[in-house]
């Protein structure tokens, strides 16, 4: 048997010869649950990664890369949101969790690639703005084809929780993640 380095991370084996990893940004859980609830339809095994996990090393030979984030000031967040979160911190109910990078300085880092990609965001139902067309968009410009238009999972309020039913919902879109993957050629 070959041994692997404990911080390895295999993408998981798509029923066929896909793989695909969920990447996350999530400070107060919310996008963390619906990333791990994407993983869990796509196939048992794929991984939900934070974007410290999330290394090149993790997402060789990926043939889906899932990414999604918290809409934050309407935007997908920037270090600068989160540092202003880490000097507000105290006056949340939750202190937030900042202990990884932004999504958009991950995407910064991603190397360009040839793999197809899927979006997602957490937020409150009425806002403006899109992290997930953000994502996308950042996706598609490093040569990551979209297979699905950016998906929304709805908070009921600023810190949550998920509104009921979106797990589910979310689990539902990763299984049609598999279908579109397979059927994009
Ligand atoms: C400081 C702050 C700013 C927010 N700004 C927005 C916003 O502009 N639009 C929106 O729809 N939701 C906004 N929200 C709600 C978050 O998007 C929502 O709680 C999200 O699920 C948080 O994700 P996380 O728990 O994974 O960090 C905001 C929440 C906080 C705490």
């Amino acid at each position: 048997m070959i041994e692997l380095p404990e911080a390895t991370v295999i993408a998981q084996q798509i029923p066929g010869t896909m793989r695909a990893v969920v990447v996350y940004e999530s400070h107060w859980g919310n996008t963390a649950a619906i990333a791990r609830a994407i993983a869990a339809g796509i196939g048992p095994g794929t991984p939900a990664l934070t974007t410290t996990e999330a290394t090149n090393a993790a997402l060789a030979d990926v043939d889906l890369i899932v990414a999604g984030a918290p809409l934050l000031g309407f935007a997908l967040p920037t270090e600068g949101m989160l540092r202003n979160m880490g000097a507000s911190a105290s006056r949340d109910p939750v202190p937030p969790d900042l202990s990884h990078p932004s999504l958009r300085t991950w995407l910064d880092a991603l190397p360009a690639g040839d793999g197809r990609a899927a979006a997602f965001e957490t937020r409150i139902w009425w806002s403006p703005g899109s992290a997930a067309r953000a994502i996308l968009s950042k996706l598609a410009s490093l040569g990551y084809r979209p297979i699905a238009k950016g998906q929304r999972f709805i908070v009921r309020g600023k810190y949550g929780p998920l509104r009921e039913g979106e797990l589910e919902r979310a689990r539902a879109w990763g299984a049609e993640l598999v279908r579109s993957l397979a059927s994009s050629g």
